[in-house]
């Protein structure tokens, strides 16, 4: 018997827009299959409507009529010079076709003309083909982070040498590295 040709995407009319309240049942579709589904270490990022409060900007991509995937950009915490990349995710079928590479041009567009001087991303440290995604955009590794809980119950991001002063006993969450890249 002959297999069936592996699912292919296409027409590749690839577009970046922002975020529009209509578009919310996508947002929800590319968040939970692109970037908190079965094959990432961000599976408790799942959503199931918009952020609120909301990120600072969100960019969709898509490919024709079909939404394939998105970027969340958000305040840095503690730097306000940096913006945060805080969710990229695209469609697993549409991946190593430059689309996460767009959503950064987009991300990084809107960062110079909002006056920010770098973007960030805090990426936790499970998969090491992430770590090429962000050098590949031109982002250098800049710091270890620990994401702890505080003893109001909030999660911040800390130097490992802060943990012990942070964080609520046993509540280490996840080793993340910081990755920074300055903008134009
Ligand atoms: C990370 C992610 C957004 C990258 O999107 P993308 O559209 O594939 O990115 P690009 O095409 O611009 O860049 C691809 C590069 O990323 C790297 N890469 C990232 N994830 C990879 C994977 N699963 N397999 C192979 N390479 C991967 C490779 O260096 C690749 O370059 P190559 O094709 O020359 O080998 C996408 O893999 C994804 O959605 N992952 C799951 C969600 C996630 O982990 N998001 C958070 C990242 S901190």
């Amino acid at each position: 018997m002959v297999s069936p040709a592996p699912l292919a995407p296409g027409p590749f009319e690839f577009a970046v827009e922002p975020y529009r309240p209509e578009l919310e049942p996508w947002y929800v579709f590319v968040r939970n299959e692109g970037y908190a589904g079965f094959d990432s270490p961000y599976r408790d990022g799942r959503a199931a409507r918009y952020p609120d409060p909301p990120p600072l900007r969100t960019f969709l991509v898509r490919d024709g009529p079909l939404y394939v995937g998105f970027v969340d950009l958000l305040r840095f915490e503690g730097d306000p010079a940096a913006l945060d990349v805080g969710a990229i995710g695209i469609l697993p079928h549409y991946r190593r076709r430059g689309l996460g590479g767009l959503l950064l041009g987009a991300a990084s567009r809107f960062g110079h003309d909002a006056g920010y001087r770098r973007m960030q991303a805090l990426v936790r440290v499970l998969d090491p083909r992430i770590h090429a995604f962000w050098t590949r955009h031109r982002f250098a590794l800049a710091a270890l982070r620990v994401e702890v809980e505080r003893g109001d119950g909030v999660h911040v991001w800390v130097a490992p040498e802060d943990v012990a002063r942070e964080a609520r006993p046993f509540a280490i969450r996840n080793l993340s590295y910081l990755y920074s890249r300055e903008l134009p």
